[in-house]
């Protein structure tokens, strides 16, 4: 039997869990599923990471003792997995022993080949990564993933002789070209094994940080916590004897985003190298998930998703649904509770429901609830087939590539077309006429699509998914062989009648709790302005959006103080129009309000406007912007307001 071994990262437990945790474990789930569906024997791995400086710190800012701490805060994640139905084989914590064991037997196995060393290191570290950074990595100075300076640290350590396996992984990655997939992050990886690899510094003195894993060999030392955490992905199946490590191993898929690509590409083949352990098979990189502004999601900004909310209001499936149908795997991509409400009304309720609930409604009507005999087909029937038919190949090899947002579009596409399919054969319109024999086959061949659909989209919704196949009578595990048939149900097959299984939901309500929840950011908020997304200088945007970008030259007409608020100032602004734009900038702790006045400056005109500090604000002012010192741009000789800055 086929094999399937899927991990995610092991999550480190400073706090509870949100959306990005939440991702990445249903990308996992889902594929175990699929996996499931193609008859694989399957297995997936999750976790927490629980030893480390960051750790440490986050238990001691609480005053709790750190084995309390992180046995709470994994609970958290154990709590959310089966709220969101996902369903890991294994959950490991880097605090058990059968993990602590395997780390020191590898330590002890690549000190014994002579690949560990002690001596002596200054770098700057970055606690929220966890790991050393070249000079090349900052960004003003700063972690880019962090928005804080890095602590330079000198001290004697354990180091893992990494460099003697450069030329080894460079050929490797050549030679295997989905080794590292999608293909910019392989080719991210490739571009840092340009520059020649650093030995890792694997250990930490005990006086500075002993929640860790002991070195087996100095006990004076505990063990980098990226060498103590990407161990689990084998220690969990049991190495080096399992039967669990003989079984999956072989084909050990770890799913990550973006942030950890280093220590999963570089880091860990060559400490499995060294260990004279098999590599895995594939990593497979996802982006980021941002907040429906495009923003980095954080709490300041109200613009974060809470996996445990949005799973209560709408049900985990049609969460897990929205997660996975709106991010194309690789890029990042944004998500807030209207755009997850309105994939529920789109395509679960107006699709995928409404062809549930009439086909079976006219099958009760018509047939009382049994499926009918099918005596003819026409063109239409066949062409339906077809489409169902030829879906499958695409569906599984998306799958197998990890685009599964198109995956589950090439399905929506299909359930669209079977929607077509009825409105054109007008089954209610055969029944009013007596044409039983065409209203059965027409009724049919929407069962078939349905049945297909389920099983397809049991991955994604395998609650909903179950209920439905419940409401078709079916009882058996759903399997993609059960989909490759046409013609699945046979005659005489007893239906169940059931609750409709997708409710809309009220998009303006919607739109009103996510404005609540964004001006309740702002105002309990300790920052007026809050921390931006980085820049994503990685994907280039292209002229057509760039020309989006409606900038206008403006003149400040009026500009006062927030009350309140020490950075903001409410400007009036002239861009030409019939009334000056009224604007709120955070300009307050430079300038004064008189020397703004008659200033001209650009205008970002078609912002989308926000309310801040019960102000609308209807546009931005640009301005240079030097580690908070701000210089206001504008044009560089007088120009009339409005005038267009392409
Ligand atoms: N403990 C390490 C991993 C060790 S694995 C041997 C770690 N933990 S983490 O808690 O920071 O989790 C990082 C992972 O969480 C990302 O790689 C990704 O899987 C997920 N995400 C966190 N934020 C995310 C987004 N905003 N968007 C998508 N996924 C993100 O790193």
């Amino acid at each position: 039997m086929d094999r399937f071994y899927i991990t995610t990262p092991i999550y480190y437990v400073n706090g509870p869990p949100h959306l990005g945790h939440a991702y990445t474990t249903v990308v996992a789930d889902a594929l175990t599923r699929f996996a499931r569906l193609e008859g694989k024997d399957a297995f997936f791995l999750t976790g927490t990471d629980e030893h480390g400086e960051k750790i440490a710190q986050s238990a001691q800012s609480k005053g709790i003792a750190p084995q309390k701490w992180v046995d709470d805060v994994s609970a958290q994640f154990r709590k959310l997995w089966p709220e969101l139905h996902i369903e890991p084989d294994d959950f490991i914590r880097t605090t058990e022993e059968r993990h602590i064991r395997v780390v020191q037997a590898i330590l002890q196995k690549v000190f014994e080949s002579g690949d560990i060393y002690y001596g002596e290191y200054g770098g700057n570290y970055c606690v929220g990564c966890e790991r050393f950074l070249d000079d090349d990595e900052l960004v003003d100075g700063k972690c880019p993933d962090h928005g804080v300076a890095p602590s330079f640290v000198n001290e004697a350590n354990y180091f893992f002789r990494m460099s003697a396996y450069q030329d080894w992984l460079i050929s490797h990655i050549q030679d295997n070209p989905d080794f590292i997939r999608p293909e910019r992050y392989r080719n991210e990886i490739l571009a840092f094994l340009r520059k020649p690899l650093k030995d890792l510094c694997i250990s930490r003195p005990k006086n500075r940080l002993s929640w860790g894993i002991e070195l087996p060999f100095d006990s004076n030392f505990v063990t980098y916590v990226w060498f103590d955490a990407l161990v689990n992905y084998v220690s969990a199946l049991g190495w080096p004897d399992g039967e669990r490590f003989a079984k999956y191993w072989p084909v050990a898929e770890h799913i990550t985003a973006k942030d950890i690509i280093k220590p999963h590409g570089i880091y860990w083949p060559c400490m499995l190298k060294a260990a004279g352990i098999p590599v895995y098979r594939h990593l497979s990189v996802h982006g980021f998930w941002r907040g429906a502004d495009g923003r980095k999601m954080s709490k300041s900004l109200g613009n974060s998703v809470d996996p445990a909310e949005m799973a209560q209001r709408y049900g985990a499936d049609v969460f897990r649904y929205a997660l996975l149908r709106e991010m194309p795997y690789g890029q990042d991509a944004n998500i807030g509770e209207e755009i997850i409400a309105t994939r529920q009304n789109s395509d679960l309720a107006n699709d995928l429901g409404n062809l549930i609930s009439r086909t079976l409604k006219l099958v009760f009507r018509s047939f009382g609830g049994v499926v009918p005999r099918i005596s003819e087909t026409r063109v239409e029937d066949t062409a339906l087939r077809d489409q169902w038919i030829g879906a499958l190949t695409v569906v599984r090899e998306a799958w197998h590539e990890l685009r599964m947002s198109q995956g589950i579009e090439t399905v929506i596409d299909c359930i669209r077309a079977t929607n077509r399919y009825f409105d054109q054969m007008k089954p209610w319109e055969l029944a009013k006429r007596g044409d039983t024999d065409r209203l059965a086959t027409v009724l049919v061949s929407a069962l078939d699509s349905i049945r297909i659909a389920s099983v397809l989209l049991t991955p994604v919704m395998p609650e909903r998914m179950a209920e439905l196949r419940r409401q078709l009578g079916l009882t058996s595990f759903p399997s993609l062989e059960e989909a490759e048939r046409w013609n699945g149900f046979t005659e005489g097959h007893p239906l169940a009648e059931g609750k409709s299984l997708f409710p809309r939901a009220d998009l303006e309500e919607v739109r009103m709790r996510e404005l609540h929840r964004r001006e309740a950011a702002i105002q309990s908020g300790t920052s007026d302005k809050p921390e931006q997304a980085p820049v994503d200088s990685s994907t280039p945007v292209t002229i057509e959006e760039f020309r989006r970008i409606d900038l206008r030259v403006g003149t400040i007409v009026a500009a006062e103080p927030v009350p309140g608020a020490r950075k903001l100032l409410r400007l009036q602004v002239d861009i030409g129009e019939a009334a000056p734009r009224q604007l709120v900038a955070g300009l307050a702790e430079q300038f004064e309000p008189a020397h703004l006045l008659g200033r001209q400056v650009v205008v970002v005109a078609n912002l989308e406007p926000a309310t801040i500090r019960g102000i609308e604000s209807q546009g931005m002012i640009l301005a240079a912007d030097d580690q908070g010192r701000l210089a206001l741009l504008g044009p560089a000789a007088a120009m009339p307001n409005g005038a267009r800055i392409r």
